[in-house]
């Protein structure tokens, strides 16, 4: 038997984006623990396909809006070894206008979106530093340039790119820290909005005229962490809408 192979975290990796991202790091060489909220079955999906792929994946079921979640994360993984990869994925929209907008629907996006990645961050660090590895944040070309989901989707994902920026500079030259910004994807957090929007994103505001597929963006995503020079970096990947 050889050496296993290094060893990569994936929050949010039961479907969407995050199973693209385990899918790709089994191709990559990584043993995977990803986590998910509470959909057993797709979580199920995601293992089976990475043994299809001949690698090895292992889901943690975790709310990352509860610290418990993060901690349940950090204890998987610490049976495992130590990480050389976080992907910091899991993300909600909490949808909504200013108006609407209520203390739970704001407080819900900066747990899921914002504090779980920066504690799962503090609790991976020390291996993150011994196997001199890799963070990449999921934000959004909204947090680039004011979102299409309203303020609580729209800060969390700005405030995520912030949180690059500054663990970029802190944990260097150790650990390199950059951040993605997909435009719409083929997921059902892009398909559950409104279809008259989808329909003006894609054709009208976008050169490219096309939406992603979670597996372009996990493959830059991978691509990003692997570039040696590259910290503190953000990949803004939305076919050319906010350039
Ligand atoms: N799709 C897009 O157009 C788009 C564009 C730009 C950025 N993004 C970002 O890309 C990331 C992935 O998006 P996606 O489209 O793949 O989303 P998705 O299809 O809605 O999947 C969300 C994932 O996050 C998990 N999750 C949700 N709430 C959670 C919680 N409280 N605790 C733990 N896990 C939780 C879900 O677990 P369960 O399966 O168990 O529910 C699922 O694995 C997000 O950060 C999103 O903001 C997406």
């Amino acid at each position: 038997m050889g050496e296993p192979g290094p060893l990569a975290v994936v929050t949010g990796g039961s479907r969407g984006i995050g199973r693209a991202f385990v899918l790709e790091a089994i191709r990559r060489g990584y043993r995977v623990v990803f986590s998910y909220r509470h959909r057993e079955a797709d979580a199920r999906e995601t293992i089976r396909r990475a043994s299809e792929l001949g690698g090895e994946a292992v889901s943690v079921r975790a709310d990352l809006a509860r610290p418990e979640g993060v901690e349940a994360v950090a204890a998987a993984v610490a049976a495992r070894g130590a990480a050389s990869l976080l992907i910091n994925n899991a993300g909600v929209t909490e949808e909504c206008r200013l108006a609407e907008m209520t203390r739970e629907t704001w407080e819900r996006a900066v747990a899921i979106n914002l504090t779980a990645p920066a504690f799962l961050a503090q609790a991976l660090m020390p291996g993150l530093a011994t196997n001199r590895g890799a963070i990449l944040n999921v934000s959004s070309d909204g947090g680039v340039a004011g979102s299409l989901h309203g303020p609580p989707y729209g800060a969390t994902k700005a405030g995520i790119i912030g949180l690059t920026k500054t663990l970029a500079r802190e944990l260097a030259p150790e650990v390199r820290c950059n951040a993605i910004a997909p435009g719409p994807v083929a997921t059902e957090m892009w398909f559950a909005i409104d279809v008259e929007v989808q329909r003006r994103v894609v054709e009208r505001e976008t050169p490219l005229r096309r939406i992603a597929q979670p597996a372009d963006v996990a493959r830059a995503g991978l691509d990003v962490c692997s570039w040696p020079d590259a910290t503190g970096i953000v990949v803004v990947l939305d076919g050319g809408r906010i350039m």
